[in-house]
């Protein structure tokens, strides 16, 4: 039987709990999972894509390397998909914010690539109000950031916001 791979696109700038989430449940689905940093986002970026490459591997090294792959991608998407023989591009879905902009991006690479399918998940309920912004932002202000990232994001944000350890809370 042919083994199904879906990538899983996106800045990753950086990756959050709801990001390992998608991925966790991505493997249910799929026998391969590439979750993939896009070098070519229109948002400016904290970290390089290296970074966000590394804090990802670091993140993901619980699984089997066969299942879960980190890679980078510069150009077009579908493009980087066909050549990874991808079946779907994998997507996360928090609330309705999102969805004008994900509906728009899948019909685009529909267009391009009517072969590759879109696949979105909804975001368990656990990280619905989690977007790496917000990460960002608490981060700089030396928020407890254990219930928003994983150990290894949580370091590298310390180390690149100049933070010290978290904030009490009173
Ligand atoms: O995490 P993000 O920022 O929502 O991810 C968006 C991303 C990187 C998946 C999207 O911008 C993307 O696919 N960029 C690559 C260029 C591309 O193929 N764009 C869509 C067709 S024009």
């Amino acid at each position: 039987m042919s083994s199904r791979c879906a990538v899983c696109p996106g800045s990753f700038d950086p990756p959050t709990w709801g990001h390992l989430s998608l991925v966790e449940r991505g493997v249910l689905l799929f026998d391969r999972v590439i979750v993939a940093v896009a070098y070519n986002s229109s948002k400016a970026a904290l970290f390089s894509p290296e970074e966000r490459v590394e804090m990802l591997r670091e993140s993901l090294a619980g699984y089997d390397p066969d299942r879960v792959v980190v890679d980078s991608f510069d150009g077009l998407l579908v493009d980087y998909a066909r050549r990874q023989g991808a079946v779907a591009i994998l997507r996360g879905l928090r609330a309705t914010g999102d969805f004008e902009y994900e509906f728009q991006m899948a019909m685009v690479n529909q267009q391009l690539a009517p072969g590759i399918q879109s696949v979105f998940m909804m975001t368990d309920a656990r990280w619905l109000h989690l977007s790496s912004t917000i990460v960002k932002e608490a981060a700089f202000y030396g928020v407890d950031l254990s219930a928003m990232v994983p150990p290894p994001v949580a370091v590298r944000l310390r180390e690149k916001l100049g933070r010290p350890s978290p904030a009490v809370s009173v």
